[in-house]
């Protein structure tokens, strides 16, 4: 009997990549339940592209097309070649700073994930601890969760949740939440690959334990 494929993940990312260098460590630790073969940014310069490289990790920067927010339909359609002429599965948004709509989700359906900087459905879209903090939340965090077309608003995965701490800064909440989500995120892949689950509605019932 052969064993089932390792799953193949492309990792979406337009910022410094911090989340990316999270899930390259746990892939190469074993502890991804899957392995990285592609990164694909729309930022060409941007940090997670230099951690791509660093880590031998194939690299692409597709055209976006012109929208700032979203990728241009055609665009769409070329990012989805990319993705599968390297015969990915699984999609993680780390840090992607644009709206992925229909043609792109239907073409990786129920498998792509993001984390997003606070505990959902609180504070979704852009500047989302900056929010919690000018809102003076005692207790934030990071979500992952499933992408839908409603922004952030995909069945939750995994929580962590993070205290805003009388002397903290927005500088010092935003490390404490970063660090929490280098934790998360490659623990919520792990599970989404390796444990069945069942989606109630919108919630995610998971129907195996963990793995230790
Ligand atoms: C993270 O806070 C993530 O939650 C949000 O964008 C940020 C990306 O940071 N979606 P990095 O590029 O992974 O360092």
């Amino acid at each position: 009997m052969t064993s089932p494929r390792s799953s193949r993940l492309a990792v979406l990312a337009s910022g410094h990549g911090s989340n990316l260098r999270a899930l390259a460590d746990a892939d190469r630790a074993g502890e991804l339940g899957g392995s990285i073969v592609l990164v694909l940014s729309d930022r060409p310069g941007c940090g997670a592209i230099s951690i791509a490289r660093e880590r031998g990790i194939a690299v692409e920067t597709p055209d976006a097309g012109c929208f700032r927010t979203r990728l241009e339909p055609a665009a769409e359609s070329e990012w989805v070649e990319r993705l599968r002429a390297h015969d990915v599965d699984t999609i993680l948004l780390a840090g992607f700073m644009r709206i992925l709509h229909a043609p792109f989700l239907d073409a990786f359906p129920g498998r792509v994930l993001n984390i997003h900087p606070s505990l959902l459905p609180a504070f979704p879209g852009v500047d989302a601890i900056h929010q919690a903090w000018r809102h003076g939340a005692r207790i934030t965090g990071c979500t992952v969760h499933l992408v839908t077309a409603g922004i952030d608003e995909g069945p939750i995965l995994m929580q962590s949740a993070v205290p805003v701490l009388d002397d903290d800064s927005e500088e010092t909440l935003a490390a404490r939440i970063h660090a929490a989500e280098h934790a998360l995120f490659p623990r919520a892949v792990r599970a989404f690959l390796e444990r069945p689950f069942r989606l109630e509605g919108r919630r995610v019932l998971w129907l195996a334990p963990e793995a230790p």
